[in-house]
């Protein structure tokens, strides 16, 4: 059996996939393959373990009759047309629940380096400004007994909703498609409207899936809902907020702050009116980056391979 890696592979993932004798070929440059090159390299494969969010569409599908099976190394799956696999006859599996502490522990160091500027606090020292004490100046905003607002509540919302209970008392609300009963039952969590969401929120933080129903859903409507005291973060995916309309609620005060792990596009250009803004931070879609959960990722991707090419279904399959 063949296997094909789109990525140098953590430690942990490669060594179940050798264990079983199977030829494995990782691909190593730094850029992503094209598509006509993942096509092409992918005629002799069995198995494709897509790492960094390879555009998988119906072309992709229909050129690749050899495949058995396609696992991703990420929990999100926007990028694959699920509807032309599923056609195709391949399975794709995900990484669920892995990485549900790494990120959200990047949602609260966001929501936390946001509310005191400590990003641009530094930059300061850098830039040789630290030159006076001003009780009026560098001022945050505290979090205690705030109101965290989730959109999206699953495993990584869950995890931070517990996070800013435990340490600040904060009050959880959440808009989902569904009831959460859980986060309801143990986090006191209250369901509300999006629209509630947004005006009651003193932190909103973004956990759902990229979806038509989910794309550019923070706009400028929905900045102008919100209160002039909130902190807007996003660690899912960039395209569900529109990036113009954030800079203009900052630039305009209608919000106070932003914390993004994910923007539209990525890499984000290095003269971003965002990276220049006292009350931004911004980081490079480090949510799942710890060596620990990056190799239970891999793992997880590589068990997937395993179980499908020895046809069984795959355990974490996205489309059943
Ligand atoms: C995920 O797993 O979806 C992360 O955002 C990395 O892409």
């Amino acid at each position: 059996m063949n296997i094909l890696i789109t990525r140098k592979y953590p430690e942990a993932g490669l060594q179940l996939l050798k264990d079983t004798g199977y030829t494995i070929t990782e691909y190593t440059e730094r850029r992503n393959l094209t598509q006509e090159e993942l096509i092409e390299a992918c005629q002799t494969q069995d198995a494709l373990i897509s790492v960094g969010g390879n555009k998988l569409d119906e072309t992709f599908f229909n050129a690749c009759g050899h495949l058995k099976l396609v696992a991703l190394m990420s929990v999100g799956y926007n990028n694959v047309d699920m509807k032309a696999a599923t056609r195709a006859g391949i399975p794709v599996s995900n990484t669920p629940d892995v990485l549900s502490d790494a990120t959200s522990d990047v949602a609260f160091l966001l929501m936390l380096a946001v509310s005191r500027k400590a990003i641009y606090m530094h930059q300061t020292i850098i830039d040789g400004k630290w030159d006076f004490y001003d009780p009026n100046e560098n001022l945050g905003i505290e979090l205690y007994n705030k109101t965290l607002g989730i959109f999206g509540l699953g495993k990584i919302g869950f995890e931070l909703a517990k996070k800013c209970k435990a340490t600040y008392n904060m009050q959880v609300i959440y808009h989902n498609r569904n009831h959460n009963d859980k986060a309801e039952q143990e986090l006191e969590a209250k369901y509300v409207s999006f629209d509630e969401l947004l005006q009651q929120s003193d932190v909103l933080s973004v956990h759902a899936n990229l979806s038509s129903a989910t794309k550019d859903i923070f706009n400028k409507e929905a900045f102008n809902r919100m209160k002039p005291t909130s902190i807007f973060i996003n660690t899912a995916r960039g395209q569900e907020h529109n990036e113009q309309d954030l800079i203009q609620a900052l630039q305009q005060k209608i919000i106070w702050g932003a914390g993004l792990d994910v923007t539209n596009p990525e890499p984000m250009a290095k003269d971003n009116p965002l990276l220049f803004m006292p009350n931004v931070c911004v980081l490079p879609h480090i949510g799942s980056a710890t060596t620990e959960t990056r190799n239970a990722m891999a793992a997880m991707a590589a068990q997937n391979v395993i179980a499908g090419l020895q046809g069984k279904q795959l355990p974490n399959i996205v489309n059943k």
